[in-house]
């Protein structure tokens, strides 16, 4: 794992978006792995900003996110299909065919699962994917204990991932109890990651990444195992 360092949260976005545009330059037909949450939101201003001054362009770009909620439909304003279309493809040249996220109110999850890594299979591989990583480890919704052969299946959601999201909804009673997630195996078979960490509630996970003990109790030790991972992680979250 190599490691970047950033000085802060508008850093370590500029970095990321300078690395995801270099490599999507040099590919033909690239295929990028996405993240929700609060971290990756800097990058994805700088993409934006990017294809608003004509730097970038992503018509020939195919993406997977990570995961979605189990319950919530595309439309509802706290799915990551929505947060997905509001932070990102809605201000870019890119067409619904091109996206995937997992479908949270399939009525049949383990086909809908299954479905999803065909996609990714028929895809090629993923070129880069972007991560984030949840206080407990977690890499997408994969929660400690997670088999690092894992395929995209469904989650039960910790406690403290519940509460770590709490804050996009109303109340912690409104935020589901399950999550479909790519599994870590899936995430591993992508051809390089880019890992962003900021601030410092994310220290103690970081200092635990990079010690370097590779388990199956924390998630994102996985990468650990993976020939191609990048960190860009700021200041706040490595000198806490
Ligand atoms: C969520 C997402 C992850 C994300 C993580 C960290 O639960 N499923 O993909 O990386 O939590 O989120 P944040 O960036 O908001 O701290």
């Amino acid at each position: 794992m190599e490691l970047i360092q950033a000085k802060d949260y508008q850093d370590m976005s500029q970095r990321a978006c300078s690395l995801v545009l270099e490599r999507l330059r040099g590919m033909e037909d690239p295929v990028l792995g996405l993240a929700t949450g609060s971290t990756p939101e800097g990058m994805y201003n700088c993409l934006i900003e990017a294809y608003r001054k004509g730097e970038a362009s992503f018509n020939n770009l195919t993406t997977f996110n990570l995961d979605e909620y189990v319950g919530l439909k595309k439309e509802h304003p706290k799915s990551y299909h929505s947060y997905m279309k509001e932070k990102l493809f809605k201000h870019i040249n890119i067409g619904e065919d091109q996206i995937h996220l997992p479908n949270g109110t399939a009525v049949d999850l383990d086909s809908e699962c299954l479905e999803y890594e065909k996609l990714i299979k028929n895809a090629g591989k993923i070129d880069l994917q972007i991560l984030g990583i949840g206080l407990n480890g977690h890499i997408g919704f994969n929660e400690p204990g997670t088999s690092f052969e894992s395929r995209t299946h469904m989650v039960e959601l910790d406690e403290s991932t519940r509460k770590a999201n709490a804050r996009f909804f109303s109340s912690i009673e409104e935020v589901p109890k399950k999550a479909v997630t790519m599994g870590i195996g899936t995430i591993l078979d992508s051809k390089e990651i880019i890992l962003l960490v900021s601030g410092k509630n994310k220290a103690a996970a970081l200092a635990r990444l990079l010690k370097g003990e590779v388990s199956e109790s924390f998630p994102a030790s996985a990468l650990g195992e993976h020939p191609n991972t990048i960190i860009i992680a700021d200041e706040s979250s490595l000198n806490s």
